[in-house]
């Protein structure tokens, strides 16, 4: 069973120390939500996990299955299973969803001896995941994320997930900008994905996605640290108080 694990992690954007040592570790099968107020640092872990330059581990450790993976760029990256998907997902005018699944699926499916997937392969493999996740044809023809709905970026990446079958997805929801169908769109296609070889941290403000996605865990990001960890428990007690309290059990004064 894989597992990844975040040690003691710092990390600093713009020479500015955001991450202030965050533990955490995603076994295979388990879905971790990490929530927390605004800047407290929710993107910048998934963008430091997942390689972006701009973001430079400046102490601990980032592993994937005992291995660090910090000296490797993002591609390699997700040839170990790592699977990102961005909170704001880039248009990119002139290339379909089908010709970018085609890229990214190859890139993740290529063997040893450098054998690229076939085209029939990967038909057969994305008519089937548009099936499960009752994505339409047409769909494929359109150019990537241009004019896209939120919700259909949302379907855009949990196609990607599907295809790729990384070991662990690092979901990153702004769901302010999403209204209840796309957030269900994720959550219910994250279960169906999901299942005992997908490790998800699934970044959330709102404990309505998790009415869809049961989390194993419940983890708060709190300037730059994770400063509580529980159950479900933990997510409706923050709908309920906000993030208030914890600023009293961090000891912070401001
Ligand atoms: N690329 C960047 N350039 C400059 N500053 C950044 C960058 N990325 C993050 N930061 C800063 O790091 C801090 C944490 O931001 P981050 O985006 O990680 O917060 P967040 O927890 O994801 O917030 P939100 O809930 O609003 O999405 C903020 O002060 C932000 O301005
Ligand atoms: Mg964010």
């Amino acid at each position: 069973m894989a597992r990844l694990e975040i040690r003691d992690l710092h990390a600093s954007v713009e020479g500015r120390e955001i991450l202030n040592g965050v533990n955490l570790i995603v076994n295979q099968g388990e879905i971790h939500a990490l929530m927390g107020p605004n800047g407290s640092g929710k993107s910048t872990l998934a963008n430091t996990l997942l390689g972006h330059p701009k973001y430079k581990v400046t102490g601990g450790d980032i592993l994937v299955d005992g291995e660090s993976i910090v000296g490797l760029t993002p591609d390699k990256r997700a040839k170990k299973g790592l699977f990102l998907a961005f909170q704001y997902p880039v248009s990119v005018p002139g290339v379909t969803m089908f010709s970018f699944l085609r890229a990214a699926y190859n890139a993740v499916h290529t063997d040893e001896k450098n054998q690229a997937p076939t085209l029939f392969e990967f038909r057969e493999e994305m008519n089937e995941k548009m099936k499960l996740l009752g994505v339409d044809e047409s769909f494929m023809h359109r150019y990537l994320n241009e004019g896209f709905s939120g919700g259909e970026k949302k379907r855009a990446e949990i196609l990607q997930l599907a295809l790729l079958k990384p070991k662990f997805a690092v979901l990153d929801e702004t769901d302010s900008g999403l209204d209840i169908d796309a957030l269900r769109v994720v959550a219910e296609g994250v279960s169906k994905i999901a299942g005992s070889d997908l490790g998800v941290l699934v970044i959330t403000h709102y404990q309505r996605i998790l009415k869809y996605i049961k989390p194993t865990f419940v983890h708060v990001l709190y300037e730059g640290r994770i400063t509580a960890s529980g159950g479900e428990e933990l997510s409706l007690k923050l709908e309920e108080k906000g993030y208030g309290w914890l600023k009293e059990q961090a000891g912070v004064v401001s």
